[in-house]
């Protein structure tokens, strides 16, 4: 067993988005590729609706897959396959822009505060051109296991034999929700090579030894190894757990849409330019 030691931190950064969403960006354009397959993580966790009440008005996404995961409050959408819903709390969605999706993302003012988490996976070239689709997980399709003083809910992956409700993905992406008692320790066996964070939502957590202690608001991209480890001293922590198998694809890259050439990243603007974006299946 080789446990991960913490390759580097980010410190979630204020960041302005959409129509002027006040938000922490944890990683993004910046640490290309250091994250692979993982594009952009955002903490748009809020207790005061003026941050987030602008929200994300229609725009495009081309070449990725867009995974929102609520804690608490609520966000509507809606999007040119004419899929219109909530996001409330406790629940994901995991949409695949593929060739093309025209979305809005609008978070409701009048369930606040608001506890959230957007994640941009980026898609291989043999799939960045298929059909856009989404998957809505409600709260009680994401199993929750317990194990050793770690309650923890998978949404993709799996983790002591229980598996997460999203499936066919493209670069089979692990994502835990875990809560740890203080004392204890999460172990979680992934793949050698993969892309492995650990993002802390409340308290502190230790990664591998104890002297690396990463506070709330704070990831971690952990060096390769066959073992997350990660523990709670005096008081209990709450953190996301994401890993991935690196894609190893350039990465062209032009606000809502990434491909892997600039010609590409062209034709996607000349597409919207043209109305030819979204395309009928
Ligand atoms: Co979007």
């Amino acid at each position: 067993m080789s446990s991960r030691t913490i390759k580097r931190t980010f410190r979630a950064k204020p960041t302005v988005e959409g129509a002027g969403v006040h938000l922490h960006r944890i990683f993004g354009y910046g640490e290309v590729p250091r994250c692979d397959p993982f594009l952009l993580l955002d903490d748009f966790s809020s207790k005061n609706p003026t941050d987030y009440e602008a929200g994300f008005p229609w725009h495009p996404h081309r070449g990725i897959e867009t995974v929102t995961y609520m804690l608490e409050g609520e966000v509507r959408h809606e999007d040119s396959m004419h899929n219109k819903g909530v996001v409330g709390a406790g629940a994901v969605q995991w949409m695949t822009a593929g060739r093309g999706i025209v979305h809005q993302e609008m978070p409701n003012p009048e369930k606040n505060p608001i506890t959230g988490f957007q994640l941009w996976v980026n898609l291989p070239r043999a799939h960045k051109m298929m059909s856009p689709r989404y998957q809505d997980i409600l709260p009680d399709q994401i199993p929750e296991t317990e194990h050793d003083g770690a309650r923890v809910k998978i949404i993709a992956g799996s983790w002591h034999e229980a598996q997460g409700p999203v499936s066919d993905l493209m670069v089979n992406p692990l994502y835990l929700d875990v809560s740890l008692e203080a004392g204890k320790t999460f172990l979680c066996h992934v793949p050698e090579n993969d892309t492995a964070l650990v993002y802390v939502i409340e308290g502190m957590a230790g990664v591998t030894a104890p002297k690396d202690q990463i506070a709330s608001g704070t990831a971690a991209l952990l060096e390769r190894g066959s073992t997350i480890e990660v523990y709670a001293a005096e008081k209990s922590t709450r953190f996301l757990v994401i890993a991935g198998k690196p894609i190893g694809e350039p990465v062209a890259w032009y606000g809502p849409i990434v491909m892997n050439t600039d010609e590409e990243l062209q034709q996607a603007f000349d597409d919207l330019e043209a109305g030819t974006f979204v395309q009928k299946a």
